[in-house]
C-alpha cells in the first residue's frame, strides 16, 4: 500500500498546502464487503405530519474472493448516540459471483423521525451487515486456510483460530426464525453510515427549504488553513473553527475550493452547518470526472451537504466548451447523487448561452453588484445562491490602511472593487430571499493571496477573523445580524496617546433600535440605526472610558466598552478545554492577552511570549493573526499582535496512565506570567 503526493502541477491562487495533511486509513475487510464508501442511504418520503419517513439504503457488497459466495444484508436503523433498532429488514439471499459486486436496495419506515436542522442536529445510524451463508461444504471452505501457506503447524493453528472465530461471528448474527437458521451464517462485514432526515429544496421563488420551510443560509466560505499548523488541522481544530463561526451566527459553510476532509462534514453534521461542497476545477476528462466522482461517493450521505459545486470562477464560464464540459459533469452528479443540487460559484457568464442552465442551481459570486437582480428578473424560473461575496479586507486591531506594514484598515478603506461589507451582502438577501442566502469570503483569514497588498504582506485579510480566530471588529457586524441576542460593539480601540483633542471615527455595529455613547460619564448623544451598516460619530479623544449602550424600545438592552488601558503589565491565559484526550491528536487551543494591571487587554501590545510546558505535550504550532508575521509557526514562542497571539498545545499519547496533568506558562521579560493547567484523559474525547 503507497499513499504519495505528487505536488509539482495545480497550485491554487492561495496557499493550497502541500504533503500528506488529512488522516490516511487503511481499512482492512472480509473479502465479502461493503464496498469503501459503498452505502448510499437517502430519505425521499418524509411524512408531511412527522408520523414516519422512509429511509432508503442501497449497499454496495463486493465479493474480492476467488469463489461464488452467497449473503444477505440485515440493515437496522438506530439513534446516533446507541441504541436499540428502531427499525430492521434482511434481504433476499442473493449469490455473487468471484470478483463482481451487487447492489441491494432496502427501505426502512422510521417512525415519528427526529429531522435534521442546523439547530437540532439529529442524526441516526444505518447499520449494514453482510451475512454470509454457509452451508456444510461452503462452511468447511471458508475456514480452509489459503494453500500457499505450506507449515502444517501454521495451517493447524490458523485453522482452530478460523474456526473458533466463525463460531463466535456465527453466535453474534444467528437469530431464531430466520428463514434460513438450518444452515451457517457468518457475518462477513458490518458497515456503519451515519445520515440525517431531512429534506432540502431551492425554489426560484421561495429560496431555500429545509424541511418545507424557508431558510435563509448565513454562510462562510472557508479554505481549510489555521494559524500554527498550515492546512495539517487535527479533528479538535476542525471542530474549534467550526463552533466559531455557529457562535458567530454561521448556519453554513462553504469549504472553497476544494472538498474539505470527512472529519469537517462529520462535524458540520454533528454540530448543525449546511454545507456548500465544492469540487476543484471544472473538468470532465477522465481524471476530473474521477474526481468528481470520489467527491459524491464519498460524500453523499451526510445530511449537511445541500449543494455539490461543480466549480468555481472558472474562465470558460458562459462559453459553449464551459457548457459542454459543466453538462457532462452535473449529469455525473445527478447520476451519482439523485437527491442533491448542483450549483457553480460563477463570477461571470451567468446570463450568455445556457452554461448556468448546466446546474439547478446558479452561484453568484460577488452578486450584490447586480448580477443576481438581473439574473433574477431575466430568468425567473432558475433557482439562485450567493455562493460568495464580502471580501472585506480589515486586519484586526488596526486602523489605518499601512501597506508598508501590510495591515489594512478596520474601516473597510481599502476592499477590492468588487467586495463589499457583510451588511450590504445580507441586506442583498434580505431584499431579494430568492437568493436563498450567502457565503461571505471568508470566515478567517489564511494563507496567500494579501489583497490589498504584496510580499513580505504573507495572509489574506478577508476573514471575519484572524488566522487564530481571534474576531476583528466586523466580526461583530456579521453577529449582530444573524444572531438574535441584542448586541452592540463600538470600535476602534481608545488608546491614542499624542492625539488628544483630535476627531476619532467611531463606529457601532449592532442589532438594537438605538445607540447611545458615553465618553467618561458625558452622553454625547442617541442615533437610531438605520439598516445593517455601522452608526458613525466622532469624537474627541481623550483617554478615559468610551461606552456604547444598545437601546430596544427605549430600553436599553446591551452595552459594550473601550476604556484606555494602562502599560502592559501580566499575561492573560485561557484555553477552549482544559480536559482533552489522551491518544496523542487532541488539541487545547490556549488564547493569549497581554492586559494592564486593571485586566485591560493592551491593543497596541507586542511582547514576545514564551511557552514552557511541563508534563506529557508539546506546542504544536502558535500565531498571532499578524498578515505580515514572518516570526515561524512550529516554535515555542510568539509576539502578541495588537495584544493577542495563541498557542496550540497537544498531549502526547498517554501509555498505561489513565490522565496526565499538563502546566502551562506563558512568559515575557517585565511582565507578570501566567500559568494554566491541562488534563489528559484516555477517556476524553477530542470532539468533547
Ligand atoms: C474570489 C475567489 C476567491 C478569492 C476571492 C478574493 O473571486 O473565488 O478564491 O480569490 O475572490 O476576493
Amino acid at each position: 500500500m503507497l499513499v504519495k503526493v505528487d505536488a509539482t502541477v495545480l497550485e491554487g491562487w492561495w496557499y493550497e498546502g502541500c504533503g500528506i495533511y488529512r488522516h490516511v486509513w487503511l481499512r482492512s475487510t472480509d473479502p465479502l464487503h461493503v464496498a469503501d464508501h459503498g452505502t448510499y442511504v437517502t430519505t425521499p418520503d418524509i411524512a408531511a405530519d412527522g408520523s414516519n419517513a422512509v429511509v432508503a439504503v442501497a449497499a454496495n457488497v463486493r465479493n474480492e474472493s476467488d469463489r461464488a459466495r452467497r449473503f444477505r444484508v440485515r440493515t437496522s436503523l438506530h439513534p446516533k448516540a446507541g441504541g436499540d433498532a428502531l427499525a430492521a429488514t434482511l434481504s433476499e439471499t442473493v449469490a455473487l459471483s468471484p470478483y463482481s459486486a451487487t447492489e441491494i436496495n432496502q427501505r426502512l419506515t422510521l417512525a415519528f423521525p427526529a429531522l435534521w436542522t442546523p439547530e437540532q442536529p439529529n442524526l441516526y445510524l444505518a447499520v449494514s451487515a453482510v451475512e454470509e451463508i454457509l452451508d456444510r461444504e461452503e462452511g468447511r471452505s471458508a475456514t480452509k486456510p489459503d494453500a500457499a501457506s505450506a507449515d502444517p503447524a501454521a495451517m493447524a493453528a490458523e485453522r482452530s483460530d478460523a474456526s473458533e472465530d466463525a463460531d463466535e461471528r456465527r453466535d453474534r448474527s444467528f437469530e431464531p426464525g430466520d428463514a434460513e437458521s438450518h444452515e451457517g451464517v457468518r457475518l462477513a462485514d458490518r458497515y456503519e453510515t451515519v445520515f440525517g432526515v431531512r429534506s432540502i429544496a431551492f425554489a426560484a421563488e421561495r429560496g431555500f427549504l429545509l424541511n418545507g420551510k424557508p431558510y435563509p443560509i448565513r454562510g462562510t466560505s472557508n479554505h481549510q488553513d489555521f494559524a500554527g499548523v498550515g492546512v495539517a488541522l487535527p479533528d479538535a481544530l476542525i471542530a474549534y473553527k467550526l463552533k466559531l463561526l455557529k457562535e458567530m451566527g454561521c448556519n453554513a459553510y462553504r469549504s472553497a475550493h476544494h472538498p474539505p476532509t470527512p472529519e469537517l462534514l462529520a462535524l458540520c453534521d454533528e454540530l448543525g452547518l449546511l454545507v456548500m461542497n465544492e469540487n476543484r476545477k471544472l473538468d470532465s476528462t477522465p481524471r476530473g470526472l474521477d474526481h468528481l466522482r470520489r467527491m459524491i461517493l464519498r460524500d453523499r450521505n451526510h445530511p449537511c451537504i445541500i449543494l455539490w459545486s461543480l466549480e468555481n470562477e472558472e474562465v470558460l464560464e458562459g462559453t459553449a466548451t464551459g457548457s459542454r464540459i459543466l453538462k457532462r459533469m452535473a449529469g455525473e452528479a445527478r447520476r451519482l447523487d439523485p437527491a442533491r443540487p448542483t450549483s457553480a460559484a460563477m463570477n461571470h457568464g451567468w446570463h450568455e448561452g445556457d452554461y448556468a442552465d448546466q446546474v439547478d442551481v446558479v452561484g453568484y459570486n460577488y452578486g450584490h453588484r447586480g448580477s443576481a437582480a438581473d439574473g433574477r428578473r431575466r430568468f425567473p424560473r432558475r433557482a439562485q445562491i450567493g455562493s460568495e461575496s464580502a471580501s472585506y479586507t480589515t486586519t484586526r486591531g488596526e486602523y489605518a490602511d499601512d501597506p508598508a506594514s501590510g495591515y489594512a484598515s478596520a474601516y473597510g478603506t481599502s476592499i477590492p472593487s468588487w467586495g463589499c461589507s457583510p451588511a450590504v451582502s445580507w441586506q442583498a438577501v434580505l431584499d431579494d430571499p430568492s437568493l436563498t442566502g450567502v457565503f461571505l469570503w471568508t470566515g478567517f483569514d489564511y494563507r496567500g493571496e494579501p489583497t490589498p497588498y504584496e510580499w513580505p504582506c504573507i495572509n489574506s485579510h478577508f476573514g471575519i477573523m484572524d488566522t487564530c480566530g481571534f474576531p476583528k471588529d466586523v466580526y461583530y457586524e456579521v453577529q449582530a445580524m444573524w444572531t438574535p441576542e441584542p448586541l452592540v460593539h463600538v470600535m476602534p480601540h481608545w488608546n491614542w496617546a499624542g492625539r488628544e483633542g483630535e476627531e476619532i471615527e467611531i463606529w457601532t455595529y449592532g442589532n438594537c433600535d438605538s445607540v447611545e455613547l458615553w465618553l467618561n460619564g458625558r452622553l454625547l448623544g442617541e442615533q437610531a440605526r438605520e439598516g445593517l451598516s455601522p452608526i458613525k460619530w466622532a469624537v474627541p479623544y481623550e483617554r478615559g472610558t468610551l461606552r456604547a449602550i444598545g437601546k430596544n424600545g427605549g430600553v436599553r438592552a446591551a452595552s459594550a466598552e473601550r476604556a484606555t488601558a494602562g502599560a502592559a503589565s501580566r499575561i492573560v491565559l485561557e484555553a477552549d478545554r482544559t480536559r482533552l484526550g489522551g491518544d496523542g491528536t487532541d488539541v487545547a487551543v490556549l488564547r493569549v492577552s497581554v492586559v494592564d494591571a486593571e485586566g485591560r487587554i493592551v491593543p497596541t501590545a507586542d511582547s514576545l511570549i514564551r511557552f514552557e510546558l511541563s508534563g506529557p505535550a508539546s506546542v504544536l504550532g502558535v500565531g498571532n493573526g499578524n498578515p505580515s508575521s514572518h516570526e515561524p509557526d512550529k516554535a515555542d514562542r510568539r509576539r502578541a499582535f495588537n495584544g493577542r497571539c495563541l498557542a496550540l498545545i497537544q498531549p502526547s499519547e498517554l501509555h498505561g496512565e489513565s490522565s496526565a496533568t499538563i502546566r502551562v506558562k506563558a512568559i515575557s521579560s517585565g511582565l507578570v506570567p501566567a500559568e494554566l493547567i491541562l488534563t489528559a484523559a484516555a477517556a476524553a474525547g477530542a470532539r468533547s
